[in-house]
């Protein structure tokens, strides 16, 4: 014999830790069943069927006409922000009565009007939409604050809902009827949170190469495919069947920050009127609007997910948003707006590097949501 007996048991012993080991791993793996089952079951539907008609036809509604509870009263507005001007963009920035800090350090970085007009020669507009708060001592203490803020910055669009998680659909309707209403001029309209950082030097000047190009059905964002709805009770995007019954959504860009030219917004506004807005997910409601339009997402690597991206002059030559950033914006905006910045990354060699930077930053194997690996060599 070769094998001793002693080696023998302690063979089996691995074996049996091996079993061990991997019998927790799937009971590990089966407790998690609801995430997983569901993925896979919303992935092949996606990939299989890949028709949405279905739900376009029950979440239709017809509106009536007497029923204008969705259209909530302004309490604040700047009507005439997109008057006479040759817009390239109107940026809306979702934001809370008690986000003041946010909007100001957005005012004075990636948000400031002024600054992209001169340095860039292009016409963007900022405005933040807003609800009120749900307790009425708060609601009331805070109104005068935003009014004064109103009178220095001119750039609040406030509604009479209260600014909750679940009323986010009202924030959107919120948005695309002001569009509607107010803006029909702006070439492109934005809608992104207000803790995320937007290069808007890079997104302005790929927006104008784009304009040029005259691109209509435009829509862009980090494409969500396939996404099963939610269905555990005790997370924050829980969907119950009654609202949505079918085991994915229609593609979708994340609600953190997306762009869609104006003819996608005016007809994202139509469908938006004539479908039933329960669904309290505004991307994905978004997403059911787009798709009654057949209008399709397409994504765009530097779009980023949940995930800060890396730091990195040769991320900032190319990125257009980063989320996560509230603390951190001044410092980002100093650094992602350095012409030094394009010098580094100019000329073969300097694309070169660039590359394989971007390759040692976005391909590790450690998940951190922020830009894809393929967006390295695109
Ligand atoms: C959605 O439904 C409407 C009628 O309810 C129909 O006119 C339209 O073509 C449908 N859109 C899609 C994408 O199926
Ligand atoms: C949404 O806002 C409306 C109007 O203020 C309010 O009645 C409703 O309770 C809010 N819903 C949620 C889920 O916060
Ligand atoms: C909208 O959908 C909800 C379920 O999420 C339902 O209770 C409600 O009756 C629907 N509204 C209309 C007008 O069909």
């Amino acid at each position: 014999m070769f094998i001793s007996s002693r080696r023998l048991r302690r063979c089996q012993l691995l074996q049996v830790l091996a079993t061990c080991f991997f019998v927790s791993f799937m009971l590990m793996w089966v407790q998690d069943d609801n995430d997983v089952i569901n993925h896979i079951k919303s992935y092949s539907y996606r990939y299989l069927i890949n028709k949405y008609d279905f739900v376009n036809y029950s979440l239709t509604i017809v509106r009536d006409k007497s029923d204008d509870s969705k259209n909530f009263k302004y309490l604040i507005n700047n009507e005439d922000k997109c008057e006479n001007k040759n817009l390239l963009l109107l940026l809306f920035v979702k934001t809370s009565p008690e986000n003041r800090r946010r909007r100001d350090a957005i005012r004075s970085t990636w948000g400031n009007e002024e600054y992209i007009r001169t340095q860039y020669a292009a016409n963007i507009k900022v405005v933040f939409a807003l609800g009120v708060d749900k307790d009425p001592v708060t609601r009331s203490l805070q109104q005068g604050q935003l009014d004064l803020e109103n009178q220095v910055y001119k750039d609040l669009i406030q509604q009479e809902f209260q600014d909750t998680f679940h009323n986010l659909t009202l924030k959107f309707l919120l948005q695309f009827g002001w569009v509607n209403a107010y803006c029909p001029n702006a070439k492109f309209i934005m809608t992104a949170d207000d803790d995320i950082f937007i290069h808007t030097p890079n997104l302005v000047s790929y927006l104008n190469a784009m304009d040029s190009l005259g691109v209509q059905d435009f829509w862009i964002g980090r494409v969500h495919r396939g996404s099963p709805p939610v269905r555990n009770k005790l997370s924050k995007y829980y969907v119950p069947y009654e609202m949505y019954q079918w085991s994915s959504y229609p593609d979708y860009t994340a609600g953190a920050a997306y762009v869609v030219s104006q003819d996608v917004a005016a007809k994202v506004y139509e469908a938006s009127q004539t479908l039933n807005t329960s669904l309290y997910i505004d991307d994905v409601f978004m997403g059911i609007c787009a798709n009654k339009m057949r209008v399709v997402p397409q994504y765009h690597l530097f779009f980023s997910g949940e995930g800060k991206a890396p730091y990195h002059q040769c991320i900032y030559n190319r990125m257009m948003t980063s989320h996560g950033h509230t603390d951190d914006i001044h410092y980002l905006w100093r650094q992602a707006t350095d012409p030094k910045v394009k010098d580094l990354a100019s000329g073969f060699w300097g694309d070169l590097y660039c590359k394989i930077v971007n390759m040692v930053l976005l391909c590790r194997i450690l998940f951190a949501d922020t830009y894809p690996c393929s967006a390295a060599w695109s």
